[in-house]
């Protein structure tokens, strides 16, 4: 019996660790001071369409939406993350303006963001840059945790909690 628990958490583990790391970061949460400065410095209003790549426990869009009034859009590689947000979103009355769904972010067309967020691997953030500038329209925000963003000149910087914000022009 202990080795199918051992096993059932070790599975559990990979998928939740090591398949995200591979595809842009591992789980570790933006702390929610941080959540709150990055949706202010992306001067995030409501009825504005947020999407979070890689929504981890969903702190990001579910203070978008309840705090800011905005549509908020994740999306999360890992279905044990994923199912946490959904719960998180229903259990606040929030289903009306969150959505999250399981996928690759890299997969998925963006040209409907207001404000896309993200804190991921600099080597998520360096592959998104193309793709953001190619499908985000213009007055679309970014804000990034930790990561900038290469060929993108800032808007602003907080260099002591190392935030970023760009501006599609
Ligand atoms: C560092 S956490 C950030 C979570 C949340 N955005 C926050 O700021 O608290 C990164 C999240 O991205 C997810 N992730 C990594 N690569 C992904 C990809 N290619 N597509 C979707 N989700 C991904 C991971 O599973 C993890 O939950």
């Amino acid at each position: 019996m202990i080795w199918y628990i051992v096993g059932g958490v070790g599975i559990l583990s990979l998928i939740s660790i090591c398949f995200p790391s591979l595809y842009g970061g591992a789980w570790s949460p933006s702390r929610m001071r941080l959540v709150r400065k990055m949706l202010k410095m992306a001067e995030l209003k409501p009825g504005e369409t947020l999407i979070d790549l890689g929504a981890g426990d969903g702190r990001v869009i579910l203070t978008a939406a309840r705090e800011f009034g905005a549509k908020a859009i994740g999306v999360e590689i890992d279905p044990v993350r994923l199912q946490i947000c959904k719960t998180r979103a229903s259990a606040l009355g929030l289903d009306s303006l969150v959505t999250v769904s399981w996928g690759n972010f890299f997969e998925m067309d963006m040209s409907a963001a207001d404000v896309v967020s993200f804190y991921l691997s600099q080597a998520a953030a360096d592959k998104l840059a193309d793709k953001l500038r190619k499908e985000l329209k213009p007055g679309a925000r970014v804000v990034s945790n930790r990561r900038p963003m290469p060929g993108w000149d800032a808007e602003k910087v907080d260099r002591l909690d190392r935030l970023y914000v760009y501006r599609v022009t």
